[in-house]
This record gives C-alpha cells, sequence and structure tokens, in this order.
C-alpha cells in the first residue's frame, strides 16, 4: 500500500489498490447517500446529487436514506466503474473540488431538506472539507519563545476535553501539565468499566474531528475500544510526556500580587481503588499562569440516600466502579437505576444472572435506533478509509440529525394545555406518540407497558436508545422490572413500599452522578480570596460555560450550561471551548495582558439569557419531578438550551470588550 503523501488532504482518503471485486464488494455494505456524495468529489461531477435517484429520508443512525433496493444498487453499478478509473489513475482528485455552494447542496441533499444557512459554516468547519483542521493552532510561532515558556499552563483531567487541551497547547508551543487522577487517559472512558457499557452518540461522530475514524468497529463503540481511542490520540499527539497520571488536584489559589495560580496536587496511593481520590500522598504545588478544567461533570458518583443502604450484606458498588472481581454468574442482582447506565447494564447481565430485579423510580423515553449495537461492516470502513470525504459525509448523517430537531420538540409552547403534564406542544406530543408506538411494538403485557410508558413529556430527561435490547430484557422471566418505591436496604435484599422483600446476592446502584456539582470537592480561590464553592453554591454558572467573574485565567471545559440534553457529542462541544480558551490564551500573550476574567454583567447577562431559555424547554417543565440535571430547587444550571451552531458560534474566539484584563 503507497503512503499517503503528507500534502493530501487527510479525509480524501488513502490511496487504493484493491481489485475490482473487492471495491464491488465493498459497496455493498456502504451507506448510498455517502457514497453519492463522495462520488461528488471523486469525479468533480455534481450529477451524482443532481439526478432523480435519492434518498426519500433521515432518521438519525439510518445509513440509508430509506432507499429501495434497486436504487441503491443502481448507484452502487455506477460508482463501480468511476472508482475503478479513479483508482487506476492512481487516486488523483479532480482539482474541481464542490465549492462553499455545492457543498451546501450536497448537505441538502444528504439530509433531505434544506440546512439553513446559519448551520453551514459550522458544518463546514466540523467536516474539515475545505481547511484540514479550521481549530489547529497556528500562532505558536508568532510569539516569542520567551514569552510562551513564561505561560505555563496546568490542565485538570485527562478525559476527551483534558487531552484536546493538551493537544492545542502543544501546538500553540506552550508549557504545561495535566494532571489526572487516574491511571490513564479517556476519563468517562476510563473509568465506566459497568457491563454494556457504549457510547449513544455514533462513533463517527463522538471522536476528535481532526481525526481519522475509518477504525471504529460498531457504530456505537463499547467502553474498550473508546479507552484504546483515547490512548492512542495520546500517543500519537505527543502528549503522554506532558501527563501526571495518578495525580489529583486538590485546590488552586489565585496569587494577585503575580496573577498566577498556585496548583496544589498529591499522588494517589491506589488508582485502582473504590474511590482514587480518596487517599493521597503529600501535597506538592505547581504555579501556573492559567489553568483550565477539565474535570468532567459525570463521574463523581451519586449514592441513593436510601436507608439500610450499608446493611447490605453481598456486594454492592455504584456502575463506574463496577467490581468485575464479583463473578454474578448464577446469582440474583438487583439493579438500582434505569438511566442511561441502568439501561446498558440491564440487557447485558440478563443472561448471566439467575435472576435480575430492576429498581426504575422513573421510566424513560427511548427511541428506536437498529443501528445500536451493529458493526460497522468491512466494506463500509473501507470506504471510510479510501473514498473521498466518505467519512466526513457519514459524520455529516450522524452530526445533522443529531443536533438540530430535537429542541424544536423540547420547547414548550406556552399556549398548550399541558395541566396533564405530557406534553409540552403539539410537536412534543407528536414525538410522544413515535416514542410510545415503538414502545407498544415491543411491548404487549399492559401490566409492564404501565411501568415502562413514562409519565412526562417525551425528551423531558437524555432520551435514551434502543434496538429492542432493553424492552426485551423486560420480558424475560428471570428479569422483573419494579417501579414500586424502596423502603429501605435490608442485609439480603431490597424491600419496596409495599413490605415485599426481594432477596439479592448483589446490588448495583445506576443511580447516577453529582452533576450539578462542578469542580467538586477541589478547593479553588480566585482574586479576594472568593472561594469558587461558595460562589456558586447550588447555582453554578460561567460565561459561556467557560469563564467565571472572580476567577481570572480559570477556563474550564464540560463547565456550567454546557451540558447537552438535546443532542450532539459532547467532543464537538469540547472542540467549541478549548477554540474559546486558546483564543483567550492568545489574546493575553499578544496584547501582553497578564490575566482576564469575564465582566460580570456580561457573565450576569449571558447567565440570565440561558435560564430564560432554559425555562422555555421540557427539561425544566414541572412534570420531570426527578432529573440529574435539575439541583435540589428543581432548578437546571447543567444544561445549554442552546442550538449547537449557535454556542459554536459564539466560541468561535473572545471578544476583548466582555473581558476585564489586568
Ligand atoms: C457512562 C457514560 C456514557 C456517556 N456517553 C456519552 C455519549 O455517548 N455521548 C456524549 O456526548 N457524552 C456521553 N457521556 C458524557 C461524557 O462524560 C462526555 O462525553 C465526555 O466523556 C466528558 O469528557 P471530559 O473529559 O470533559 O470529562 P471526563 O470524561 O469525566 O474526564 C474528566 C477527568 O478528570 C479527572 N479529574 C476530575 N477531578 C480531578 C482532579 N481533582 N484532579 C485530577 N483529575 C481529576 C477525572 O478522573 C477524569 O478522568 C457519557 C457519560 C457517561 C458517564
Ligand atoms: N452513552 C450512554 O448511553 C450513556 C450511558 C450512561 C450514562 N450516560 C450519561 O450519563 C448521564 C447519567 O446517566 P446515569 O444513568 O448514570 O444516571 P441518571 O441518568 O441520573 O440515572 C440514575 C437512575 O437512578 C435512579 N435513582 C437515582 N436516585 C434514586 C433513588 N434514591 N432511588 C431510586 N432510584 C434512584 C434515577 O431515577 P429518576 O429518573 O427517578 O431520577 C435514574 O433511573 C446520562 O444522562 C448521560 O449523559 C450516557
Amino acid at each position: 500500500m503507497r503512503e499517503p503523501s503528507p500534502d493530501r488532504h487527510p479525509h480524501a482518503g488513502e490511496p487504493f489498490t484493491d481489485s475490482d471485486e473487492a471495491i464491488a464488494a465493498a459497496l455493498e455494505d456502504v451507506s448510498i447517500p455517502t457514497l453519492m456524495c463522495s462520488m461528488v468529489h471523486l469525479t468533480g461531477d455534481p450529477a451524482w446529487i443532481r439526478g432523480e435517484i435519492r434518498p426519500a429520508g433521515l432518521f438519525l443512525n439510518e445509513y440509508q436514506g430509506f432507499m429501495d433496493e434497486e436504487a441503491k444498487a443502481e448507484v452502487r453499478r455506477l460508482a463501480l466503474p468511476a472508482i475503478v478509473e479513479y483508482r487506476d489513475n492512481g487516486c488523483v482528485l479532480p482539482e474541481a473540488q464542490p465549492d462553499p455552494a455545492l457543498l451546501h447542496e450536497m448537505m441538502n441533499f444528504a439530509g433531505c431538506a434544506e440546512i439553513p444557512d446559519d448551520v453551514v459554516p459550522m458544518m463546514l468547519d466540523e467536516m474539515a472539507l475545505g481547511d484540514t483542521d479550521v481549530n489547529r493552532i497556528t500562532w505558536g510561532d508568532e510569539i516569542d519563545a520567551g514569552v510562551r515558556a513564561d505561560f505555563p499552563v496546568v490542565v485538570i483531567g485527562c478525559g476527551e476535553s483534558g487531552l484536546l487541551a493538551g493537544i492545542r497547547l502543544k501546538e500553540a508551543g506552550l508549557p504545561f501539565t495535566i494532571f489526572e487522577t487516574n491511571a490513564g487517559p479517556g476519563g468517562t472512558w476510563w473509568e465506566n468499566r459497568y457491563p454494556g457499557a457504549r457510547v449513544d452518540v455514533g462513533s463517527h461522530f463522538y471522536c476528535y474531528s481532526f481525526e481519522p475514524s475509518h477504525h471504529w468497529s460498531e457504530y456505537f463503540s463499547r467502553q474498550p475500544e473508546l479507552q484504546q481511542y483515547f490512548v492512542d490520540v495520546m500517543h500519537r499527539h505527543g502528549i503522554d510526556e506532558h501527563c501526571r497520571f495518578g495525580t489529583e488536584v486538590v485546590g488552586a489559589t489565585y496569587d494577585e500580587s503575580t496573577g498566577t495560580w498556585e496548583v496544589r496536587v498529591r499522588a494517589v496511593n491506589d488508582t485502582d481503588a473504590a474511590d482514587p481520590a480518596s487517599a493521597g500522598g503529600d501535597i506538592e504545588t505547581y504555579t501556573a499562569r492559567a489553568v483550565i478544567s477539565a474535570v468532567g461533570s459525570l463521574n463523581r458518583p451519586k449514592m441513593p440516600d436510601i436507608e439500610g443502604i450499608d446493611d447490605f450484606e453481598g456486594p454492592s458498588f455504584h456502575s463506574i466502579r463496577w467490581d468485575h472481581t464479583v463473578d454474578l454468574t448464577g446469582r440474583r442482582v438487583a439493579l438500582v437505576g434505569a438511566g442511561a447506565s441502568g439501561f446498558q447494564i440491564g440487557p447485558a447481565i440478563a443472561d448471566e444472572v439467575a435472576h435480575l430485579d430492576i429498581f426504575q423510580r422513573t421510566a424513560q423515553w427511548m427511541f428506536p435506533n437498529a443501528n445500536y449495537h451493529e458493526p460497522v461492516p468491512d466494506g463500509q470502513k473501507w470506504a471510510i478509509r479510501h473514498l473521498p470525504f466518505f467519512g466526513r459525509w457519514f459524520r455529516f448523517l450522524q452530526f445533522w440529525p443529531g443536533s438540530g430537531g430535537d429542541l424544536r420538540s423540547s420547547r414548550i409552547d406556552p399556549d398548550w394545555d399541558d395541566s396533564d403534564g405530557l406534553s409540552v406542544s403539539e410537536r412534543n406530543l407528536a414525538t410522544r406518540g413515535f416514542f410510545e408506538g415503538w414502545i407498544r411494538e415491543h411491548v404487549d403485557d399492559e401490566e409492564l407497558l404501565a411501568k415502562v410508558i413514562p409519565d412526562y413529556p417525551a425528551t423531558g430527561k437524555r432520551t435514551l436508545q434502543d434496538n429492542g435490547s432493553w424492552l426485551r430484557c423486560l420480558t424475560r422471566d428471570d428479569v422483573e422490572l419494579h417501579r414500586t418505591g424502596i423502603e429501605r436496604i435490608e442485609p439480603n435484599g431490597i424491600r419496596t413500599v409495599d413490605g415485599v422483600l426481594h432477596e439479592a446476592d448483589v446490588v448495583c446502584y445506576a443511580t447516577g452522578f453529582q452533576h450539578n456539582r462542578f469542580l467538586w470537592p477541589m478547593d479553588i480561590r480566585g482574586r479576594g480570596g472568593t472561594v469558587l464553592r461558595e460562589q456558586w453554591g447550588e447555582r453554578p454558572s460561567a460565561y459561556l460555560g467557560i469563564t467565571v467573574p472572580n476567577f481570572p485565567n480559570l477556563f474550564c471545559m464540560y463547565g456550567p450550561g454546557t451540558n447537552l440534553a438535546h443532542g450532539g457529542s459532547l467532543i464537538f462541544h469540547s472542540e467549541c471551548q478549548i477554540r474559546y480558551i486558546m483564543g483567550c490564551i492568545e489574546h493575553l500573550l499578544r496584547a501582553g495582558h497578564r490575566t482576564m476574567e469575564p465582566l460580570t454583567e456580561v457573565h450576569d447577562d449571558y447567565e440570565a439569557r440561558r435560564h430564560a431559555e432554559i425555562h422555555r424547554m421540557v427539561w425544566s417543565h414541572w412534570s420531570i419531578r426527578h432529573s440529574h440535571f435539575k439541583n435540589e430547587d428543581g432548578e437546571i444550571y447543567t444544561l445549554s438550551p442552546w442550538p449547537i451552531h449557535t454556542y459554536q458560534q459564539w466560541t468561535k474566539r473572545p471578544d476583548p470588550a466582555d473581558y476585564l484584563f489586568t
């Protein structure tokens, strides 16, 4: 195999020499709408998307545009000779590559609708169809080496956000250290090793925009593959040498006299311990000009406040601290919690255990995803790797339907009669009908239906995806779903409020995380000794979710108000945040300022707008009684209500007028 030339666009596909038969076989596996877009690049001819054959519709995680077999076969028949000719010509792309207007037309074709003008720039950036990586830092060399050397940065956490921060800081030529409690990178995907753990955002979208994506073995990758991905990316970008694993940041204090942060860290004695951060060594102090918090938001386990929880005599653990030394074979297992984690755990262990009792406080909305557990066929992988921009258009097919439409059905119509607490608008009611219809297709037992059909509006919590595995699991004889409340935990099981004891050998708590406690439990002290924990209390907030008044040069990734309930990949959000943060650092270095923090009025205005918008969305609706999005008072400080292209535009670069500099 020839090596791609260094100046070949990384998404143009690697050159290939496969036989006609091998190519024909690969085409049997591919997404046809994606192939048609790729053919425009490969041939330079827009006719591929202007003919009668076109996708009939678009639905998230459906990759064939609902095209019939005849139409798909015809596209394959036409594509094969063109691909063979391209191969025979040495895989040289035609000079006439699509201009922005044609790319927009191609988006409309693949998306089966007019993609709004204001979304197109985000898609062009995100798909890296022109520039290879629009967010790559290219200004490093323009700034004096001494100035850069005098700007050490501490990054806290090495999940996808911290790793990304490392990649950009390295491109900028800045000194930096990433402190990470765990023994390796990946954060969420290092820690969540429970059976069945996998993404629910398609892997070709839930990955860095600037990295190749032809390697994913499943459309929704499982934890081990995700963990390995982050390890590989870390090595590829040479970030390992900047990482201090097994090291916890316990606090950071801003020194006004020097405009620097004193960051306190300590070695973690046992990174495999149930709570690695619980015990540590001596405190060391690092001085930094800026601190980037990439500590995540869904990793501090929340145990339920249930009487007798410590009395249970068998093994018990939280989903994020799954104890793989406990053999579940032939044992009675109680699973408390049926959110996104419980939803994956139940079907994954049902075959192994003797009996599974699932305690579900609130039913979950879900929608169909036939590809949820499917492998990526070899031909599709081949096409992503070799056909020009195929991988980019495949990413588009996951990105676009997963980022826009749902917001509309999540918006509360103030004129809608919501007194039954079941819907918030006509569109939301229609979504409910669709979701409910799918549940009814899989369950005909009225007793079970009463338990699994949620009693709150569709999309009111994070909507889950199912290929039938969850609902099938619930219909098994050896699985029982309980909607009756838990009274207490006893030494040998769980007693529900109806007085029944459900005996268990093992209890797993899939009860979620301390989502409202950002940068917790670190002790962060800013200007004038302001304690972050006190400034925030139960109402954490940051301008754009990134910068905080009174905390100069402290930047958050996945900070307050940036979680996504309506779709989109959090890696996309991280790319927005780090671009903005690097813009801040660039401004500091070029302008010769020491520090920056957002003006209070700018922060307050943003937060007021975010809050008002959140109140217009279903997640804040009174009918949602329990949700990890809400704080103790039922208010939401965790979520972003913005369409993701809006957030992307706002975070393109900082506006110095929003900031106070020293
Ligand atoms: C089971 C699960 C599945 C998910 N699936 C999806 C999905 O399909 N799609 C999606 O978009 N999102 C998903 N999410 C959300 C997920 O958290 C984000 O996608 C993403 O992984 C967040 O990355 P992060 O780097 O910001 O935070 P994390 O992955 O949480 O990483 C934060 C890191 O910071 C470290 N850290 C924290 N505090 C300290 C400290 N004081 N000192 C040193 N290190 C510290 C932690 O050890 C951790 O490694 C999922 C979350 C969970 C829990
Ligand atoms: N890729 C994925 O598919 C995936 C997988 C796992 C997690 N995630 C991410 O992580 C987030 C958290 O997911 P999660 O499932 O770990 O947590 P979660 O969504 O907060 O779900 C926790 C579950 O535990 C229940 N629960 C909490 N306290 C309880 C109590 N005292 N008694 C009884 N039940 C209780 C909750 O019931 P109520 O609903 O009534 O509160 C809910 O069913 C998700 O929103 C998602 O962002 C994603």
